[in-house]
């Protein structure tokens, strides 16, 4: 990569059959340099090929910012490290979602308008009848998160008039109702009944208590569960354009509305290759200790390019270093386990996996580290979030990111429609031989 502040060529030339064009460069903050090739198929008749997409970047952001090579995640500027410290998920939600962090007194309005808006309508528990017992909670979250444009009537009126209230008053009545209705999903697939919002909780605790607490019995989880989880949120609130975010945008590009966008994003980040991974994860610890195979055995598999199987939790599109999510939440997870006084052997099983994979050449030559889902998943566990919650949980912590990409997008005088084009390898023109008729 070209160093930051070193002077680059304005263009690029592309030379194909005899013929030559030049291309302008765009160049990122921190050096990063683009080639231009939107107007590529208009001069030349030509396209680019670039299997998912991974050398292309489909947008200018100024929300996130990843250095892959040196294991840098900054969200706004600010170092994900120095944010975490200091600010919890719905500050760190403000500054992606509002471009800065805010002052006491919009952070304590804002904290208000989660509250105001925690409650989902009446009508809309109805919803959760009509899925079968044990329905997958991404399922449930995904429509409901898509329902809830039905009941913004403010959305639909103000989006031509002021847009920029319409959003930000969605965006708050997105970031609460996505905790509740995460929180009801999991009721609902329980069959136990709804608890309401309780205003005096924190944002985690008050997710936590929609989740465990009972009629009569109101859990209300220790400060170190809670930081736990906000933490986790934090480290997940944005990663530049990954399969989600870059769904969002492209339901977005379509005009489509911000909850129909994220709706989609988080039926993106269900797959095991993204945001499931930490479902794969635990999978795969539970499986080695059920006495599958053994952590040598398993990283044996991992590389054996006769079987199917990866080693969940490792590797990253990006990241060619540690991922800084990932070291993070490792200190988190050693700090959740000793306040809290739990054990479990799959964390032992998770550590002497990191320790093997990390001197073995395959992965060291690949540069295959741990990725934030592979800590995430065990403390999620030990704070006692079922498995198939996780996912859940990262998109309630994606939320923010989706908002502000999906904003960044609106306000984006150029944004165009997505609309890629592909390499035709199908059959040629062919004779078409109608079907003679059964006597
Ligand atoms: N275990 C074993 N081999 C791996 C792994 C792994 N987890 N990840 C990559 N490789 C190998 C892969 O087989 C290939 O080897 P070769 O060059 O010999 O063919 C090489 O490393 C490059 O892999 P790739 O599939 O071309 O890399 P990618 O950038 O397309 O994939 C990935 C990135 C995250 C999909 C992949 O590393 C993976 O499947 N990891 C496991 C799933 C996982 O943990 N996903 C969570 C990602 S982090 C959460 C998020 O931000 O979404």
């Amino acid at each position: 990569m070209e160093k930051k502040n070193t002077p680059v060529p304005q263009t690029a030339t592309l030379t194909y059959n005899g013929r030559s064009i030049e291309l302008p460069v765009v160049v990122g903050t921190e050096g990063e340099v683009g080639f231009d090739v939107s107007n590529l198929y208009a001069k030349t008749g030509h396209l680019v090929y670039d299997p998912g997409m991974a050398n292309t970047a489909v947008c200018k952001s100024d929300i996130s910012y990843i250095d892959g090579e040196n294991g840098i995640l900054r969200y706004r500027g600010i170092p994900i490290e120095k944010l975490s410290a200091t600010h919890d998920f719905i500050e760190t939600a403000m500054l992606l979602m509002n471009g800065k962090l805010p002052t006491v007194e919009e952070r304590l309005n804002f904290g208000m308008l989660l509250t105001e808006n925690a409650n989902i309508h009446e009508s809309m528990k109805h919803h959760f009848d009509s899925f079968p017992p044990k329905a997958h909670p991404m399922a449930i979250l995904s429509a409901m998160v898509n329902s809830l444009f039905c009941y913004d009537r403010q959305f639909q009126r103000m989006i031509d008039k002021d847009p920029t209230l319409a959003i930000d008053t969605a965006a708050a009545n997105l970031m609460s109702k996505v905790r509740t209705l995460a929180a009801y999903s999991h009721r609902a697939a329980q069959g136990l009944p709804y608890m309401f919002p309780d205003p005096s909780l924190r944002y985690c605790s008050n997710f936590l208590h929609m989740m465990f607490s009972e009629p009569y019995r109101q859990y209300i989880p220790e400060n170190e569960i809670d930081e736990a989880l906000n933490l986790i949120l934090t480290l997940h609130a944005d990663h530049e354009q990954n399969c989600s975010t870059t769904t969002v945008r492209i339901v977005g590009s379509a005009q489509a509305n911000l909850y129909a966008s994220v709706s989609a994003g988080i039926c993106a980040l269900w797959g095991p290759l993204h945001g499931g991974a930490n479902v794969a994860v635990i999978d795969m610890l539970e499986s080695i200790h059920r006495g599958g195979l053994s952590p040598q055995e398993c990283i044996e598999k991992a590389k054996d390019k006769n079987e199917p199987f990866r080693l969940m939790g490792f590797g990253h599109r990006v990241y060619k270093k540690y991922d800084p999510r990932a070291r993070l939440l490792k200190t988190c997870c050693d700090r959740v386990f000793k306040r809290l006084k739990v054990q479990d052997p799959l964390l032992d099983i998770a550590r002497k996996l990191e320790e093997l994979a990390l001197k073995d050449s395959y992965f060291i030559e690949r540069k295959l580290y741990p990725n934030v889902d592979f800590y995430s998943g065990i403390i999620l566990r030990a704070i006692g979030i079922p498995t198939n919650m996780f996912t859940v949980i990262f998109a309630i912590g994606r939320m923010p990111g989706w908002i502000a990409q999906w904003k960044e997008l609106y306000n984006d005088q150029n944004s165009r429609l997505t609309r890629p084009r592909q390499i035709y390898i199908g059959a040629p023109l062919t004779q078409y031989q109608p079907l003679t008729k059964r006597k």
